[in-house]
Order: structure tokens, then sequence, then C-alpha cells
């Protein structure tokens, strides 16, 4: 994701200092050449040597540290790096980029940096609402400077309230949406994710085995790119993504429903849920006997909710998926035919729970790409270019 990408972290004193290792280790693992640049507080909460050991580079923190007058030794120049990050960034440091303040190495190398700068703010509640930090986030904003975050939840001060850093996920997604082409953005992707439930009693249900891992790297992908992303999910235990509007429903029927009250607004849909084909014909609002389940549990199909959206398809663009164990490529064939798609995504169970997947991809004529094994944020990549080639 961040291949041949340079990327300053800026970390400022504040107890959330800790995080920005992780979010070094994120990045540095989805390919970025991280270089980070500590401020002198920042070193009072974390050791350099955390920082270096974690991004293979030296940290650097003072501006007469250097032996090249406020160079970085290491990055030739600000104008250097793709992207730079503050994480976490203090009211203080906030407060001095906003004032045109350039007195330590890390705000000297933001006022030179040409590059997008990414600000992701964690201090006391009543500090993050005080009206001058909420006028230089503004003042930032306007020019053009990203924030993301802060969190609310138990601050380390021992009040309670927004102020937490945000989740380092939610950082590392800004920061690869901030360096993706935006070549979605005409596009309003609906996106179905994971395996609806279908209750039998409060103990069981009938579902399928789906991890939902496809349809979240699809909405965390469309969303880097620009699009604006509706993603409707059964069940998973899955970090909700970055920037998309997020709906959990459990049955086929929520499914339906959730999913055509965003159709109408949609550019493009996506299937990628394991919607349950079965449902039980009753279900019971008391734990039924394991006899009498067996003998009594009676089952009808669920609504086919691509089918219907086929019949409504106006000039959306639908996209299915279809997992089988036999004639693979025929039945994904008729599948795009009798569902109105514009192709559909064919693939074995082998990808079921899997970060990885091997598919075939099969378009209303009938025409069959293999697409070899690949992670499914590679695959999202793929998928999404053939829907901006439809
Ligand atoms: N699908 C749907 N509603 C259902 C069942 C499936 O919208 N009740 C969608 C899936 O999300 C997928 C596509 O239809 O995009 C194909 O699903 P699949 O289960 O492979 O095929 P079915 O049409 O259900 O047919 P079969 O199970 O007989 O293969």
């Amino acid at each position: 994701m961040f291949k041949g990408k340079k990327i300053l972290l800026g970390v400022t004193g504040g107890i959330a200092a800790y995080k920005a290792l992780e979010l070094t280790r994120l990045l540095v693992k989805g390919g970025a050449e991280v270089w980070p640049v500590m401020t002198r507080a920042a070193k009072e909460f974390v050791s350099p040597l955390s920082f270096s050991t974690l991004a293979k580079n030296p940290v650097s923190v003072g501006l007469f540290d250097q032996p090249n007058e406020g160079r970085i030794r290491h990055v030739e120049a600000p104008e250097d790096a793709d992207l730079v990050i503050i994480a976490p960034a203090t009211a203080n440091i906030i407060g001095k980029i906003a004032g045109g303040i350039a007195d330590d190495l890390l705000s000297t190398l933001v006022m030179a940096t040409p590059s997008p700068v990414l600000i992701a703010p964690a201090m006391n509640c009543n500090m993050y609402i005080n009206p001058i930090v909420k006028k230089n986030i503004h003042t930032l904003e306007g020019y053009g400077y990203r924030f993301v975050g802060p969190a609310e939840g138990d601050l380390a001060c021992g009040y309670e309230g927004i102020g937490r850093l945000a989740p380092v996920e939610e950082i590392f997604d800004t920061a690869v949406a901030m360096l993706s082409p935006k070549d979605l953005t005409d596009e309003k992707i609906l996106i179905t994710a994971g395996g609806t439930r279908e209750v039998i009693d409060p103990v069981r249900f009938i579902t399928n085995a789906s991890s939902g891992r496809m349809g979240y790297a699809l909405a965390r992908a469309a969303w880097r790119r620009g699009a604006e992303v509706v993603l409707i999910s059964g069940p998973t235990g899955l970090a909700r993504p970055t920037g998309v509007t997020f709906k959990e429903v459990v049955s086929a029927e929520e499914m339906y429903e959730k999913s055509m009250e965003y159709f109408q607004q949609s550019t493009t849909v996506i299937m990628a849920a394991a919607v349950s084909d079965f449902k039980p014909e009753t279900s019971h609002s008391k734990k039924v006997k394991k006899v009498k389940a067996a003998r009594e549990i009676k089952l009808e199909t669920t609504i086919d909710i691509l089918r219907e959206m086929g019949e409504r398809k106006g000039g959306r663009k639908l996209i299915g998926f279809a997992l089988e164990t036999d004639d693979i490529i025929d039945n994904a064939r008729k599948k795009a035919v009798e569902k109105k798609l514009d192709f559909v995504v064919a693939n074995g169970p082998a990808s079921l729970s899997s970060p990885t997947s091997t598919v075939t991809i099969v378009d209303k004529d009938g025409l069959a790409v293999d697409i070899p094994l690949m992670s499914k944020d590679e695959l999202s990549e793929q998928i999404l270019d053939r829907i901006k080639a439809l």
C-alpha cells in the first residue's frame, strides 16, 4: 500500500505516544519508509530507540542535533516526504502550526513541507473543546491539513470524553486514502458482506461460512479511491472500516430491507455477502427440544436480494459473487444472466475465511478471466478497476 512512499512521522509529547509505535509497525508492514521525528516532550514518554528499531531508521529530535543545518540527516529535505503524519498531536503542536511557529525540528519540518499533512490529535477533553484549540484545528483544516479523530472514551488523565487518539488502524487507513488516486469520486457504492443468520430459536441459527473479509476489503478500497460507500454487514466481528456508512444486520430479510433503503441512491452494488439461502419457516422464542426440532423444523428459501436488485437495475452496475464447488464458470455465467449482473466474481470454498483468494471473473457475455491467488485487498483493487472500466 505504501510501497516506495516516504512517511515522516511526527510524535509529540502525550501519553498516546506509545500508540505511535504500533502505527510505525503498521506503516512499515504496509511498505512505507518511515522517518520518525520526536519532540523533546515525546522522548519523556517513549524511547527513540523503540521508534528507530521499528522504523529501521534513525529518529530525529532536535533542530540543532543534526550536522547539516536542520535538514534531517536521512530525509534529505522535508519535500522528500510523500506524507507527514503527526500522531499523537498535542494542543501545543496544533497551536504552533496554526500560528506559524517553527521553533523545533518537527514544527520547522511541518512549516517547510509541501506534502500533505495528517494530524491525529490526542489530549485532555477540556483542552480539545477549548475554543482556541477548536479554532486552530478549523484554521488548519482551511489550509488543507487533514485531521483524524480524536475518539471518545476513557482518558489517561482520569477524565472521560473526547480526546483519545483515533484508533491506529483509522490513522493508517486515512493515510492510505490520502496517498491513493481518487478515481472513484463519482461512485456511490453499496457493498454487502458477511453471512446472514436465520434464527431457529434463541440459541440456534442457520448461517453460511463467511468471514466478511472480502466485502470489508472492498469497502476500504472503494473509500480510499474516493467513492461514497455504504457497507451492510452480517455479524462478523471485524473492525468497521474507516470512512464508510456502516449498517449491521442479522437476517437475510434485514439485509434486504437495509440494502433496498440504500439501493436507490447507489450507482454500483457489490453483493459480497453470503446470504443464507434458507430460513426456518418459524423461528421460536423458546429453545426447541432437539428431538422435536429434528422432526419439525421446516425450511423455506429467503428472498434473493440480488435478483430483486436485478429487476430494478436501471443504470446501476451490479456485481455478484458466486461460491461454487462444481462447474464454477457455468454456474457463474447462469447467475450473471439470471440476476442481470455486469459480472460475477466466482470462487471455490478455499477462499472462505482466508485473507487470500483465487477467483474467476465472469462477465455478462460469459467471458471468464482467471485472477491468480492474491490478498483480498489486492483483489478488491482489481474488482474496482473493472467496475471503473464498465
Ligand atoms: N444472493 C442474494 N440473496 C440471496 C442469495 C444470494 O443476494 N438470498 C447473492 C449473493 O450475495 C451473491 C449471489 O447472489 O452475490 C450469488 O449467491 P450464491 O449463494 O452463490 O447463489 P444463489 O443465487 O443463492 O444460488 P445457489 O445457492 O443455488 O448456487
